[in-house]
């Protein structure tokens, strides 16, 4: 176990460290960040899910983000030759891979390319417009569109859903509630810069990925010890604990040591015991907000007007929610969320968010 523990802080240094931006020496300064406007004033935010931003303390006005890095992210702490070496494997792929490959941020790993259509450019690689700093879609949503709970699950979303999302973000309707979370301004720089024809292909090919495996929801009123790395959550052990009332742990299902990316790894969350019930009656019933299902459907797999919700990651959908509360989501569609979202509380959103993230 402590071995694991140990290899497990290295591995997630190493993709913390490319993920929150980390700079290695030969680094050069990013391309500017977007404005967006400042935190508000932290008193109006008493009850934001810190846990669902991956963050411990609320932003104050003022606060920025540290730029996210760019190309091939060596790590100063490993030594360089190891990092090149095509030493890595995962279950059931013939191909290889160096440490090196899962640090580039313009050239996605593809373990599996029999199990999806073939990517375009734009998703394997980044927007062509950003040339060496150009970022792959894939590098953070994953091939398979499942994404991380640090950015968002993409798979299966509507392409005219999809590409307004883009669109609110490219033109600042779209941003966090937290100025320090680095990937927003990373993905408003992406949707900023990125053509017409590569927002539609990747539009198209994410509507057509399943972003499997299903997320594993674990309801219990334990959980392990978790700790921030970068703003994603791990287990500092396997016992469970540690109390879980009134927040949500989502963590890797799987084995860091082993993880590499591995499209076949997806994300666990434990949820507070009687949240599930909780959320479906207030998805259902409407009261205090309106029913969910008027707009995202009877199963929440998403109508023409509401995405699909069911399945996806319980940390992004609180933090989406808490976003139209604030106003930090304020694109063309939003004042249909706004209303909504503003009458929920927190613990509230945590109960929904639990539901529908255990619905298949
Ligand atoms: C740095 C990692 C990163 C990269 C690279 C990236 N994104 Fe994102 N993306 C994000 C984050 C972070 C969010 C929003 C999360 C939030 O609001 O909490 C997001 C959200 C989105 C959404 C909205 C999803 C929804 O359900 O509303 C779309 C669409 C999207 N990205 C498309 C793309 C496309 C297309 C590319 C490649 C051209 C791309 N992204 C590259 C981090 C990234
Ligand atoms: C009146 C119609 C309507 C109702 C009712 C409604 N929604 Fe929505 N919802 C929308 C629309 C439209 C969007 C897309 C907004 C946009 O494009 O920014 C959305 C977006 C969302 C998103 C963001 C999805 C993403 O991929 O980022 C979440 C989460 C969400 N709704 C949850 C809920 C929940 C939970 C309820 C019930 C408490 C609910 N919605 C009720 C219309 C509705």
């Amino acid at each position: 176990m402590q071995r694991a523990l140990t290899f497990v802080c290295l591995w997630l240094s190493v993709w913390t460290y490319v993920q929150a931006g980390g700079a290695p020496p030969h680094r050069q300064p990013d391309s500017p960040q977007p404005a967006h406007p400042p935190a508000m004033a932290s008193d109006a935010l008493a009850d934001m899910p810190l846990w669902a931003y991956g963050i411990t303390t609320l932003p104050q006005p003022g606060d920025t983000a540290e730029p996210q890095g760019w190309g091939r992210q060596f790590n100063p702490a490993i030594d360089h030759d190891e990092q090149l070496k095509p030493a890595l494997h995962v279950a059931g792929s013939s191909r290889t891979y160096a440490p090196i490959d899962l640090r580039d941020w313009a050239n996605a790993v593809d373990w599996f390319p029999d199990e999806h259509s073939p990517m375009p450019d734009v998703v394997q690689h980044g927007s062509a417009a950003l040339g060496e700093r150009r970022r792959a879609c894939a590098f953070c949503h994953r091939v398979n569109g499942g994404g991380r709970p640090e950015n968002a699950p993409v798979a299966g979303l509507p392409v005219e859903y999809f590409l307004r999302q883009l669109e609110d973000f490219r033109s600042g309707r779209r941003h966090s509630t937290d100025p320090r979370k680095p990937n927003v301004p990373t993905m408003i720089a992406i949707a900023q810069a990125i053509s017409p024809a590569e927002a539609l292909a990747a539009a198209e090919y994410y509507a057509k990925q399943s972003g499997a495996p299903r997320i594993r929801i674990i309801e219990s009123d334990r959980a392990p010890p978790i700790q921030l790395h970068g703003n994603l959550f791990v287990a500092t052990s396997n016992e469970r604990t540690e109390l879980l009332t009134d927040r949500i742990a989502e963590l890797l299902d799987g084995d860091h040591e082993q993880f590499n990316d591995n499209p076949h790894v997806g994300y666990m969350a434990y949820v507070p015991r009687g949240s599930i019930e909780r959320g479906r009656v207030l998805a259902a019933a409407g009261s205090p907000a309106q029913s969910c299902t008027a707009c995202h459907g009877a199963d929440l797999r998403g109508l023409a007007l509401g995405p699909p919700l069911a399945g996806r990651s319980p940390s992004y959908l609180v933090r989406q929610l808490y976003d139209f509360k604030t106003g930090a989501r304020d694109g063309s569609q939003a004042p249909l969320m706004k209303p909504i979202a503003s009458r929920l509380s927190t613990e509230q959103m945590t109960d929904i968010a639990a539901y529908i993230a255990s619905l298949p």
